[in-house]
């Protein structure tokens, strides 16, 4: 297994540029099922979930060819309706294939994607959505089998929790349902209107994404289309937290600023000044943050994807910080990771208090999922000494070659092999 080892200390300075979204990648591939054709999609993260996500759709009989970013996907012939566990057990995104399946071809078994570090992550407003359709619904062996006897219906579906994976699975089913279908209470996150534009230009007719509102009129058949991913904003988030950290100047190419409005405030009343000049988006740390309190919601709200990110800037900063994690049950993995480099930070529940001290010490730590590892890098930014971040199979989940960006902008980090 690699590890990262990290010389704290560089305030970060140049420009990086920010890859395409994985979590727009991975529905709008699975996406590309609905169609008997070559979808081209570009712009996609050389990341180990689009590897997974390319091994199971060739397992159901896709033919997927990478050349660079960009990913052609053939769907014309596939010859199982079975995700296995095997490959739904590496990345729980692949569940949402079972929709489509089920949509273009009747039926489809796909194994439970069970919890992971952060949380239970269960799937009931995905299977409570494919019922309302009509799709009969059975668990047996740690496996969803869905059945749709004669063609899925559009029905008014309205989410009991704002789900991004619910939302999107939704969306992916009923555009070939008979009649409209209305998700209410509908999550709201950017990469959703990427997969419904995506959709649209294969012939789907959706209104409302990006609103908690979404209409769907089921149509016959999509047709394969060349599609361009939006850029990841959180790995462009992360990028922001890395100049604040280290007090760098950073410019960030190809990142999309109105897709992290929650997160500029924190980091504006955190003392970063956040300029947006031409497209390239400029990023100046302060000496020292301040102190700011968060609370992560849905979008529009701040993004529990960047809440690790942000708890490491704010082990340094000037004053406490009360932190509060609303999406997920587990996700202060982090936490013990971080008081190994001399972090304040107790929990209360679901909530985290951070008294910053002026200075971390470099010490080895443990990846715990992809989100911690991104913040434990970012400790090791401005700890003083050595950081050696481990199982780091985890950041490789998420982020394409961070340490070759962070790198570029000065930082002193390079990869190993762990013996
Ligand atoms: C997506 O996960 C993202 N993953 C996550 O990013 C992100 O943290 C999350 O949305 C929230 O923004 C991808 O897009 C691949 P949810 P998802 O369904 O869809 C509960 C990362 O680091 N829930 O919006 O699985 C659930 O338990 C990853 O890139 C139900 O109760 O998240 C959670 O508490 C981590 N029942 C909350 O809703 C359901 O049927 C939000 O989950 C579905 C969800």
């Amino acid at each position: 297994m690699d590890k990262l080892i990290i010389k704290g200390g560089t305030r970060l300075k140049g420009s990086v540029t920010i890859s395409g979204s994985k979590n727009a990648s991975l529905p709008i591939c699975i996406a590309a099922l609905l169609a008997p054709g070559a979808s081209t999609i570009s712009n996609v993260p050389e990341l180990r979930d689009i590897t997974t996500t390319a091994k199971l759709l060739g397992s159901l009989g896709a033919v997927v060819e990478r050349n660079g970013s960009t990913l052609r996907i053939d769907a014309k012939t596939i010859n199982t309706v079975e995700a296995t566990y095997d490959l739904v057990k590496t990345m729980r995104a692949s569940v949402l294939v079972l929709g489509p399946l089920l949509a273009r071809f009747g039926r489809a078994r796909v194994s439970l994607p069970g919890g992971c570090a952060i949380g239970a992550r269960p799937i009931d407003q995905h299977l409570k959505g494919l019922k309302a359709m009509g799709a009969e619904i059975r668990l047996e062996h740690g496996y969803v089998e869905a059945i749709a006897k004669k063609q899925l219906k559009g029905e008014r579906i309205n989410f009991d929790i704002s789900t991004v994976g619910g939302t999107e699975h939704m969306l992916m089913t009923a555009v070939l349902a008979k009649g409209e279908t209305i998700l209410e209470n509908a999550a709201r996150e950017p990469e959703i209107v990427d997969l419904a534009d995506c959709l649209n230009q294969m012939g789907a007719k959706i209104e409302g994404a990006g609103t908690d509102t979404i209409h769907i009129q089921g149509v016959n058949g999509l047709l394969p289309t060349a599609y361009e991913v939006m850029p990841d904003r959180i790995e462009a988030g992360t990028f922001m937290v890395a100049a604040a950290i280290t007090g760098g100047n950073v410019n960030i190419n190809s990142m999309r600023l109105e897709h992290l409005d929650a997160l500029c405030f924190k980091l504006q009343d955190a003392g970063v000044e956040i300029t947006n000049k031409d497209g390239v988006v400029q990023v100046k740390g302060p000496r020292r943050p301040q102190a700011v309190n968060i609370r992560t919601r849905p979008y529009p709200g701040f993004p529990t994807d960047m809440q690790a990110q942000f708890m490491a800037l704010m082990c340094v900063a000037d004053g406490a910080s009360v932190i509060s994690e609303n999406i997920f049950e587990n996700r202060f993995m982090h936490v013990s990771e971080l008081q190994r480099f001399g972090a304040d930070i107790t929990i209360e529940g679901k909530t985290a208090t951070v008294k910053g001290v002026k200075k971390l010490s470099g010490a080895p730590v443990m990846a715990t999922d992809l989100r911690a590892s991104a913040s434990l890098v970012l400790a090791g930014l401005v700890a003083d000494n050595i950081t050696e971040v481990s199982r780091i199979y985890h950041l490789d989940r998420g982020y394409e070659h961070l340490e070759t960006k962070l790198s570029g902008l000065g930082a002193s980090i390079e990869r190993v092999q762990e013996p």
